[in-house]
């Protein structure tokens, strides 16, 4: 499949998990593909072009959208992933743990596409896509500074599908239920948590977000809701 011949995607957070998957699907369907995230390693993917980024910083952010650019001559696909996860009681969350899913989820959407979107707005075929969560949806309980950032990120997406949209950048928030990553591990989740086995695979999320950018230009999907089906859809 060569359905993204001649685009070019980046994608935050895609070191492991769902960004890693995704970015490898990106390239598995012709686009070229920049993967951000701290360690910057590239997981496995010919030709792509990794880099040490650090979503909690602006500047960190425009210079990896500028080396992008130098490496592929343009932008056309943005995958806002990079996120932190930790749950429990909420006054037995700890601040820092609070602090970095703000920083992080919060934040880091809001400045990748900052950083992002005056390229994007060059592009004849531009996407957004934020990977957002069933807890941006509804307030789940034992999530509340997660629920929140990821309710923040939806209100993100949203917003600049209104502003966005006779400019041709077309945005969607994927919102999966749970994916089987390193997400949480020591902070709510457990590597011998039965839960892990039924949830979904990085890939399942990987296909929604390639079909959610190969879609004819005539239309965009604003939000995508999937879940594994040992979960409930909460109504
Ligand atoms: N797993 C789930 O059940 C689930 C469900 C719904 C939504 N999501 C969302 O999906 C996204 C990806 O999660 P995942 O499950 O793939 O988690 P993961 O396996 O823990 O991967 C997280 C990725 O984000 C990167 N990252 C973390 N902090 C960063 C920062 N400050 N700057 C740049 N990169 C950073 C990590 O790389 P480095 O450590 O190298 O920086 C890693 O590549 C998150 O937004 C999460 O909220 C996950």
């Amino acid at each position: 499949m060569n359905a993204l011949n001649g685009r070019v995607a980046l994608v935050t957070g895609a070191s492991r998990g769902i960004g890693a998957a995704t970015a490898r699907a990106l390239a598995g369907a012709g686009a070229q593909v920049a993967v951000a995230s701290r360690s910057g390693d590239n997981p496995g993917i010919e030709g792509a072009f990794a880099q040490q980024c650090d979503v909690r910083s602006l500047d960190s952010l425009t210079r990896m959208v500028a080396a992008t650019v130098d490496r592929f001559g343009h932008l056309d696909i943005l995958v806002v992933n990079a996120g932190v996860g930790a749950y429990g009681a909420y006054l037995e969350l700890p601040e820092a743990d609070l602090e970095e899913m703000i920083d992080v989820n919060v934040k880091g959407a809001l400045y990748a596409v900052r950083a992002a979107l005056p390229e994007l707005l060059k592009s004849d075929a531009a996407d957004i896509v934020t990977i957002a969560s069933e807890a941006g949806r509804r307030g789940l309980p034992y999530e509340v500074a997660y629920s929140a950032s990821k309710f923040a990120q939806v209100g993100m997406t949203r917003a600049l599908d209104h502003e966005l949209r006779e400019q041709g950048v077309r945005c969607t928030s994927v919102c999966p239920g749970g994916v089987a990553t390193d997400f949480a591990m020591g902070h709510g989740r457990t590597r011998d948590m039965p839960q892990l086995a039924g949830m979904m695979t990085p890939d399942d999320v990987a296909d929604v977000v390639l079909f959610v950018v190969t879609r004819p230009r005539n239309h965009r999907l604003l939000e995508v809701n999937l879940r594994p089906v040992t979960e409930t859809s909460w109504g």
